[in-house]
């Protein structure tokens, strides 16, 4: 075990001779499905492990709520439900969070970061609330503290923003981060089948979980996005500066109405750099959208998740693949163990939270954004002229326009150019005061199209 106190961490460059090969100490904090794959891969690839970090990387201790649950795979005498106790343990290097929550995981997370342990966690909702103090201890202890894994499971897209990025400028990150919603969505584009029926299904398949609500209204993917801005902008982000809206009322009506406009709806997490005559601000959004058939993001579906990084020199690159369950998040957990671990052994350090730019959040009143707007209306002479005007009056021009039916069943939709999204939205509110519309059915945005 490397001292961290005795062996000045970042004084030798990585790729120096490794200390020693005393093994390197892992505490694994929780035994879900993730905890489980991740103690399977220490043992099947133990040899390779060794050969890539210089030394044995070995699991001294599990973590578990109930210490009467059969853990297969696992030897008996890992086991404890005194986390508190075996994250500071002197034989303990690295502390794998996978108990998801806050408060717990944040107090603990604190504790060994303080003890000097290397963390890595794949906890999103903690990471977007607490990065700042977290990574603060982390600098301050001179320790790592890795999350690959809690954006986009299987997906590298930390590393890449982190390092591989790190000479470069991000302008945009946008994806589809969410694979329960993402499922759902497909699920309803391809069958013309109700969000609730789809839902139902995706619980019994194993997508969505007994209460959905943090997947289904998009506070999932807000911590994701959070953290991608975070990093992407060097600036502070967390999950309550993120709008967001979830996918709840999107009817089949949607869906059918989109593809009449050569496009699909997905649930995005976008984070874009704006710039207002030379002052930049960050928006970070999460909300349904309608995104042209040929745009990259339109064909992940299913359970997938994919993330576009927009960057000034490296210009659209697309990260696509799993982005949840216990194997393909257990990979990102043990890329970053076996950097931890190499850190350790070659008295290294991989990069912290880096806030420098300091950016401020944009409203989203303020961002440029199209709308896709479904309403009932009353179908006689005038009534498109009306509502036509009521664009006009704020600014916001009409990109494309179709009626179905007549009469009653008037259905009228409409899909603006770009404009403040607060244009928009007033846009929407005086037309739900006309008599000659009865209802607004939908409200959605469009993306992935500069027009
Ligand atoms: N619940 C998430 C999803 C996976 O549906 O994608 C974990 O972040």
């Amino acid at each position: 075990m490397t001292d961290p106190v005795q062996t000045p961490i970042g004084v030798e460059p990585i790729g120096a001779e490794p200390i020693g090969a005393e093994p390197i100490g892992v505490a694994v904090l929780g035994m879900g499905n993730v905890g489980a794959e991740v103690v399977r891969i220490l043992t099947d690839n133990a040899a390779d492990i060794q050969a890539r970090v210089g030394a044995p990387v070995v699991v001294r201790g599990v973590a578990v709520r109930d210490l009467t649950v059969p853990r297969e795979g696992v030897d008996p005498a890992l086991l404890t439900d005194d986390a508190a106790a075996l994250v500071t343990r002197a034989d303990i290097d690295i502390v794998v969070e996978l108990i998801g929550g806050i408060d717990l995981p944040r107090t603990l997370i604190r504790q060994a970061l303080e003890a000097g342990k290397s963390v890595v966690t794949a906890n999103k909702a903690l990471m977007a609330a607490h990065s700042g103090e977290l990574s603060d201890a982390a600098a301050r202890n001179r320790v790592d503290l890795y999350f690959e894994a809690a954006v986009a499971g299987a997906i590298p897209v930390i590393r890449p923003l982190t390092q591989s990025l790190a000479g470069d400028s991000v302008n945009r990150v946008a994806g589809i981060v969410n694979g329960t919603t993402n499922y759902i969505l497909s699920e309803m584009a391809e069958t013309g089948a109700d969000y609730s029926d789809v839902l139902a299904e995706a619980g019994r398949l194993g997508y969505a979980e007994a209460d959905p609500t943090a997947d289904v209204e998009g506070y999932d993917a807000a911590s994701k996005a959070a953290i991608l801005a975070s990093i992407a902008f060097h600036s502070r982000v967390t999950a309550d500066d993120v709008y967001r809206e979830g996918i709840t009322k999107i009817t089949p009506a949607d869906l059918a109405a989109a593809a009449k406009f050569d496009c699909t709806v997905k649930l995005l997490a976008i984070c874009e750099r704006l710039n207002d005559g030379g002052t930049e601000s960050i928006s970070a959004r999460v909300y349904p959208a309608l995104i042209p058939l040929e745009h990259p993001l339109a064909t992940v579906n299913g359970a997938f998740n994919a993330v576009v990084v927009e960057s000034e020199n490296a210009g659209r690159l697309m990260f696509y693949g799993q982005g949840a369950g216990g194997a393909p998040t257990a990979a990102a957990v043990m890329g970053d163990l076996v950097m931890a671990a190499r850190n350790r052994v070659y008295s290294g350090r991989g990069p912290l939270e880096s806030t420098y730019a300091s950016l401020p959040i944009a409203s989203i009143d303020d961002v440029q954004t199209r709308y896709y707007v479904a309403m009932k209306v009353a179908d006689r002479p005038g009534v498109l002229a009306q509502v036509a005007g009521e664009f006009a009056l704020n600014g916001v021009s009409i990109a494309a326009m179709r009626q179905e039916g007549a009469g009653d069943e008037a259905r009228l939709t409409i899909v603006t150019h770009r404009a403040a999204d607060r244009a928009q939205s007033e846009t929407v509110a005086a037309l739900e005061q006309m008599d000659t519309v009865i209802k607004v059915s939908s409200v959605l945005r469009m993306e992935g199209t500069n027009e």
